[in-house]
């Protein structure tokens, strides 16, 4: 196959499908405000166990169904990445950990201590998700003010110094944002990979700051031929100043023995939507916020809710996800072979790597793991069939 496909770590929490939202897995619970969601301990029917327990599984889970890793998101409702990668570690054996962060958030002299930490104590399974923020309330919650195009000069210069810091040499820098002099890691600590950094966002300032420094450019779904300009577009830039990138895709997906059976699934979530969910629905379609990646995920979303039918905009593509589990639109439905077969064309179309996601995230990383990864040909021309025995 050879791409690299990781997991979604859900420290949001998550129901126990799409279609029941009741029951929540431990004791964190996904309460949608107006931009902001918010923690708090489960409306579930307290089976005793906390997030951490259920989170822990399904990076298991994902470990032993072929996953390299698992990408733990950052957002005010969730859990903190940095400390639930070093708690993952302890749970796992190979799961690498795509830690997501704001760079504006944190020291990059600091940061490049704790990952240098965490590379020691794990044997490099840390990664990184760089992600910018999408503006609006949601920003002002961590207190950050910086606009839109500061926010990523803020990024580009935190990997600056990050790199610098890591090269083993007394680094000093003079930035906007950051000056930092003769900072250097502890002789302990050097010598470690630099983790991969997978880089989010579709703005042009997103595009150069990733071009600088990003290993992986990561998108989340869009419509094909969209996706694939974009791709061009940031392996050009990336080209011009003499380096290579890569392009890896963040989606969510349906797959269920037949595409019947999958689309049963959407179908049953989207008649059990209750009025709360169709308000937050329409309050998501007009969201502030500066986010470029976010507008361009809402302007294929369909105002009215009348048909789940109408979010169809693709085979196999519904873009009506954040209807049922909030956040993205986009997502794939079908078979396992079409779902395999739509992950294919995304290679085809640039991807390298992809970080997958389905509710309730332990048993769909077995399902993904078992029945769909192995369809998946990859850069290969024939599918790649797991050993049995
Ligand atoms: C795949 C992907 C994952 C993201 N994950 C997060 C996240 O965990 N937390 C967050 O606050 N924002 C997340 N974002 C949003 C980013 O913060 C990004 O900066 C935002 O899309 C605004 O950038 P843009 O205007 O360049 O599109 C993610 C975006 C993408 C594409």
């Amino acid at each position: 196959m050879a791409i690299d496909v990781f997991w979604r770590i859900p420290t949001h929490g998550e129901p126990s499908s799409l279609r029941n939202k009741l029951h929540h897995r431990g004791d964190w619970s996904q309460q949608q405000g107006d931009h902001i969601v918010q923690k708090g301990l489960s409306g579930g029917h307290g089976d005793g166990f906390n997030n951490l327990d259920y989170i822990a599984e399904v990076a298991r889970a994902a470990e032993i169904s072929g996953f390299q890793g698992g990408l733990i998101p950052s957002f005010p409702m969730t859990d903190e990445p940095w400390a639930i990668s070093s708690f993952l570690a302890r749970e796992t054996s190979t799961f690498r950990f795509m830690i997501a962060f704001q760079p504006g958030f944190l020291n990059p002299v600091v940061a490049a201590r704790m990952t240098a930490s965490l590379q020691r104590a794990t044997g490099g399974r840390a990664l990184y998700n760089v992600i910018t923020g999408g503006g609006g309330p949601a920003q002002l919650w961590w207190g950050d003010v910086a606009p839109h195009d500061d926010r990523y000069a803020r990024t580009t210069e935190f990997l600056d110094v990050l790199r610098g810091v890591w090269s083993g040499n007394s680094f000093s820098y003079q930035g906007k944002f950051y000056q930092v002099e003769n900072a250097a890691l502890p002789a302990q600590l050097l010598g470690q990979d630099f983790p991969e950094i997978y880089f989010s966002g579709s703005s042009d300032a997103a595009l150069a700051s990733a071009s600088k420094h990003a290993d992986y450019y990561l998108s989340w779904l869009e419509p094909f031929d969209q996706l694939r300009d974009k791709f061009d577009r940031v392996k050009e830039r990336t080209a011009a100043l003499g380096r290579k990138i890569k392009c890896a895709v963040r989606v969510d997906i349906i797959a269920r023995r037949t595409e019947e059976e999958a689309w049963r699934e959407v179908q049953r979530g989207f008649e059990n939507l209750d009025d709360a969910a169709r308000e937050r629905y329409k309050r998501f379609a007009q969201q502030t916020g500066d986010s470029v990646g976010a507008s361009r995920q809402r302007s294929n979303a369909p105002k009215e809710l009348n048909d789940y039918r109408d979010f169809i905009i693709h085979p196999n593509v519904w873009s009506g996800l954040s209807l049922l589990r909030g956040g993205q639109t986009q997502g794939i439905v079908g078979s396992y072979e079409q779902v395999a077969e739509r992950l294919d064309d995304l290679v085809r179309l640039g991807a390298d790597a992809f970080i997958l996601a389905s509710t309730p995230h332990l048993e769909e990383a077995y399902r993904v793991g078992e029945e769909v990864l192995p369809l998946v040909r990859g850069h290969d021309s024939a599918p790649v069939l797991r050993a049995v025995g």
